[in-house]
Parts: structure tokens; sequence; C-alpha cells
């Protein structure tokens, strides 16, 4: 079959990215602009800047991605781009940029789900890694600052096809790290710099209890069949677990001799942080991390040994995780179950999972017209 070259677009949250990836398995070039020094003075993404900064950086990003594949608009086969969930202001950036190309190029357009995406990563350096066949059944855990989902994932003649299973009732994991961040002054985002922290400290020094989810979702947008065996996950309470131990130990006054010390610095980096904690904070966010990773692994495992599950794929921003690599590598193997995650850099937002996500509807078939519009609450499955 002749080689199909699909250029990627990403937009939906504070990442602008392009990427060329040829017939769903090999990365020819992918660039991420980040605008993580844009948002890092608010410790969130502020969705006004984020669709500015979008704004700025797509047409260079674009091309760059084209020049470093020594591509042009003519000589690639197709655009893909994130149709959501996501940002409005930042997904319509990405949208209506994909479109006016693909209009101007002649090039068919493949809207994708950012989801989606984040499972096509993994799915896309395993060909290229030319690894192995994949076992079904698959089972999905996408872990990222906006998402906690589980999905079966099958591949079938007309395509993949994904059926939710579980998904968090509150907050996101990457979401809780970035606020534990945000709240002992740890810089953002969140997630690295917990990651690094929490390999100094003792995580059983603080007991976080998770509690088991045993009522219904009560979300009406979320309505599943009343016998459907569903694994929820949930991230605000351990948030305010959190918080309510910075206050009963009287953390305040180190958090803000951290606050000062680290606004002194013009980019402060992980081993100033290191420096600026004292073994209570270290120790408090060892705990944080184990807690979440031991939710978070247990929970999937769990998921994945009552459905049969023969393969698993961890993937997402929280998939970059060290303690969360590691627990799930020890305790799938332990199970005899195969574990596969993106590398660091496809863990976190990309736009060369969007194109590979994009080639099997390429090849069904399955273009945008022009009245496509995003949508920052699409939903996967
Ligand atoms: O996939 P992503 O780039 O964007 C979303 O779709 O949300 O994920 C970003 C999230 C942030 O919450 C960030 O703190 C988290 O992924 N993250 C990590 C790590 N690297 C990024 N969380 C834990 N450990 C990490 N090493
Ligand atoms: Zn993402």
């Amino acid at each position: 079959m002749r080689d199909t070259y699909i250029l990627g677009i990403e937009s939906s949250c504070d990442e602008t990215a392009a990427a060329v990836v040829r017939s769903g398995e090999e990365l020819i070039s992918n660039v991420v602009y980040s605008q993580i020094a844009t948002h890092q003075p608010y410790g969130g993404v502020v969705p006004e800047l984020a669709s500015r900064e979008h704004l700025r950086a797509i047409v260079p990003v674009v091309r760059k991605a084209l020049e470093d594949a020594g591509k042009s608009y003519d000589t690639i086969d197709a655009i893909a781009v994130t149709q959501g969930p996501g940002l409005a202001g930042a997904l319509l950036v990405g949208l209506s940029y994909a479109k006016a190309l693909a209009f101007a190029a002649d090039k068919p357009l493949i809207a994708v789900n950012h989801l989606e995406g984040h499972i096509h990563a993994v799915l896309l350096e395993e060909r290229q890694n030319a690894n192995r066949e994949l076992q079904f059944p698959v089972l999905a855990l996408v872990v990222s600052g906006g998402h906690t989902h589980l999905y079966l994932a099958e591949l079938r003649d007309s395509g993949w096809t994904y059926r939710n299973i579980g998904h968090t009732r509150d907050d996101a994991a990457g979401e809780a790290f970035d606020k534990v961040a945000k709240l002992l002054e740890l810089g953002y985002p969140g997630g690295p710099s917990i990651d690094f922290l929490a390999q100094h400290g003792d995580p059983q020094a603080v007991k976080f209890p998770f509690a088991q989810i045993k009522h219904r979702d009560r979300n009406p947008q979320n309505r599943h069949a009343p016998d459907e065996h569903r694994t929820d996950f949930s991230y605000s309470g351990i948030k305010t677990a959190v918080l309510r131990y910075v206050e009963v130990h009287q953390m305040a006054e180190s958090i803000q001799r951290r606050r000062d010390a680290m606004k002194a610095l013009a980019k402060p980096k992980p081993d100033d942080y290191l420096a600026a904690c004292d073994r209570q904070t270290i120790d408090l966010v060892a705990s944080f991390q184990r807690a979440v990773v031991d939710d978070l692994v247990g929970k999937t495992l769990t998921a994945a040994i009552d459905r049969g599950v023969a393969t698993l794929l961890v993937t997402g921003g929280v998939a970059a995780n060290s303690e969360l690599r590691a627990t799930f590598e020890r305790r799938a193997a332990e199970e005899g179950l195969a574990v596969l995650f993106p590398s660091r850099k496809l863990s976190t937002d990309n736009a060369a999972m969007i194109a590979a996500a994009a080639y099997p509807r390429f090849l069904a078939g399955e273009f945008a017209g022009t009245e496509v519009s995003s949508d920052p609450s699409l939903k996967l499955g």
C-alpha cells in the first residue's frame, strides 16, 4: 500500500502542536510549542491567554512540522485536527486553521477526538518499534489534566471502536497533581514537579485512604444502564485531605517562605523546589503521589482482570509519572498482563497522536465536511 502522510494539528489546551506521521506508524516530525511560561504565573491554564497564544503560534508551528518532515501542503495526503474535548476558544483556533488549510490545499480534513489521540500515541509507537502483535481485549486508561477515563478498545474492519467503562466523578488525576502543587507552591504544572520531589520523600508518612465509590453517578450527562458494571474514580477528596493536613500541621508559613524564595528566582528548577522544601512537605508530596498511583493502578487492574483483558494501554500526561509507570509495570507483570505506555514525549499533548488516530479514518474515507465544528465536551465511546 502507498505511504500516507498526515499532518496533525492539536490545540485543545495549552500546547500548540503539529506533526507529520507516515501511515499511522512512523513519526516524521513533531513540533510542540508549550505555553507553560504564559500560564505559570497563574498556577493554571487561563483559557483566554491560551487562545491568544495558539493564534500566535499555530502558523509557525505547522510550518516547522512540514519543514522538519521535508513536506509541503502539496505532498501531504490529509490534514487531521483535534475536534474536542478541550477549551472552546483553543479548539476553535486549531479547527478553523485546519479547515482553511484543507480548503486552500484541497486536502481531506479528518476530525479527531483528543482522547482517541492519546490512545493512538501508544499504538503509533508500538507499530514504530515493531514490538509485537497487540493482544486483545485492550483496556486503555487515559489519565491527564482533564481526564481519567477507562475504555475498552476494539479494532474492527471499519476501524477502532471504544466503550467507556469508567471515568472520574470530579477532578482528573492530573488536576489533583496540579492543585496540590499549587497549594504547596511547588510550581506549574504540578505533575512533573511532584514526580521529582516524591522521589526524595517517604510515601508511607501520611495515610490517605481512598473511599470506594458505591453510589451511582447522578450526573445526567453520564447515564449508564442500571446493571452496567463501571469503574469510576474520584480525586477531589484527596486534594481536600492534603489541604486539611496543611492546616492541621500549620504549614502555611513554610509554604509562604517557599513562595518568596521561588519568586526571587527567574526560572525555578526542580532542585530549587527541593532545596526549598522541608521534610514534612516532601513526605506529604510522596504520600499524596503514592495514594493516587495506588488508586489508579488498583482500580484499573481490577477492571482489567474482571474483564479478561490481555493488554493495558496507559496514556495521557500523568502516564509520564515515574511511580505510576513502575507500579503498573510491576503489578501488571504479577497478573500476566502486558502494559504499554507512550514515550514521555508523546504522553503529554502532541499532534503526532492526532495524525496517528486519523490514519484508520483516512483509510475508511471518514472525512469531515466544511460544516464541522469544534466540541469542547466531545465524548469518546
Ligand atoms: O495530556 P496532557 O498534556 O493534557 C491534557 O490533556 O490534560 O496532561 C497534562 C497533565 C497535567 O495535569 C500535568 O500535571 C500532568 O499531566 N503530568 C504529570 C506528569 N507530567 C505531566 N503528572 C504526574 N507526573 C508527571 N510526570
Ligand atoms: Zn491531553
